[in-house]
């Protein structure tokens, strides 16, 4: 019985130990441990021998028992190891792959332009109020002192999405609707994009981009008017800019200026940039017309104001010395990644 143990035990670490899956394992477990198994055979002779042979027997059939449970649970254990290697292997990541390109974004120039102006006008107390593109006749146009068939509707021709709405021309419109809707004193600026039916060029857009400013209240002159703008000219010029003005016309400023700076390329000889002339026209401006503020609820004897709309466009374009108005508005990469 002792030989026989000896060889089941033999025969079963041999066959453990070429067994390679966790199937394998198993069934060498039923075939020697089972209840049906080998060595659970032996121990059930063990009625056969001699009570004093026995104990010394029993104890050798169990010692070769858990010889064999340790041996099956370290094998599992390796094989599992082994697996969990393997797919480790098999899930690394090659960190040699060239990644994929991020671009990084950045502000369009002209948003960079509107917040410097944006921060000028703001220094100097306005609020910055917005309007809308679409807008109504009315507000562009009629409140605005241009009645129906006035000839400066001319030279704003723009899109009509209905009778009475289009695609606002100037941000002027915003200076009816702050007062419509604040009383004096008022200090505001609108920047936003507008809409004219223009044919395009390089110095002509369908789509350009205007920064309205408006100030009403008691006592408000033309002074005030060239204070302002000479501090912002300086501001985004340079101090030593000149600022001339010139008179104009608009139905909603009475008087009314057309407002140059000097050329900060050349300092007013005459350059590419100023186009031989030595000043840059950047901007309109006037004091408000006494019918507007009245359409307004604002009473012309009591109060009076002044305002400017200034072209962002024309004022990026100077400062980057960009030469054609359409590569603000292509979305070039190689242009835009620049600024
Ligand atoms: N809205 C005028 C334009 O687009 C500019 C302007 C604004 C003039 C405010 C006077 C006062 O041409």
């Amino acid at each position: 019985m002792k030989e026989k143990l000896q060889t089941i035990k033999a025969a079963a670490q041999n066959a453990l130990a070429a067994a390679d899956s966790e199937n394998i394992i198993e069934e060498l477990r039923v075939k020697y441990l089972g209840k049906k198994g080998e060595l659970t055979a032996i121990l059930k002779q063990m009625g056969s021998l001699s009570p004093e042979e026995r104990p010394a027997m029993g104890q050798l059939v169990n010692e070769a028992k858990q010889e064999l449970e340790t041996l099956i649970a370290e094998k599992k254990e390796a094989l599992k190891a082994k697996a969990t290697e393997l797919k480790l292997r098999a899930e690394t990541i090659d960190i040699t792959m060239p990644a994929k390109e991020i671009n990084a974004g950045g502000l369009h120039p002209l948003n960079i332009v509107i917040n410097d102006m944006i921060d000028i006008f703001q220094s100097m107390g306005f609020d910055v109020v917005d309007g809308p593109e679409v807008e109504t006749d009315y507000y562009n146009f009629k409140c605005l002192n241009v009645p129906e068939d006035h000839p400066a509707r001319d030279m704003q021709d723009t899109f009509y999405l209905a009778e009475n709405l289009l695609l606002r021309t100037q941000t002027s419109a915003a200076q009816i609707r702050t007062m419509e809707t604040r009383k004096p004193p008022i200090r505001v600026i609108c920047p936003g994009r507008v809409f004219r039916a223009d044919e395009v060029d390089a110095t002509h857009s369908p789509v350009f981009h205007q920064l309205e400013g408006l100030v009403v209240d008691r006592g408000i002159t033309m002074c005030d008017l060239k204070g302002v703008l000479e501090q912002f000219a300086r501001e985004i010029y340079g101090s030593d800019t000149k600022v001339r003005f010139r008179p104009s016309f608009f139905p909603f400023t009475e008087p009314s200026v057309e407002v140059d700076v000097s050329c900060s390329e050349c300092g007013g000889k005459g350059c590419r940039v100023c186009k031989g002339a030595g000043w840059i026209e950047i901007l309109g401006a006037g004091m408000v017309h006494p019918n507007v503020l009245r359409c307004c609820g604002i009473d012309p004897d009591v109060y009076s104001g002044f305002a400017f709309g200034i072209g962002i466009d024309r004022i990026t374009t100077t400062r980057y010395k960009i030469s054609d108005i359409r590569l603000l508005f292509e979305n070039d990469k190689r242009f835009l990644e620049q600024f």
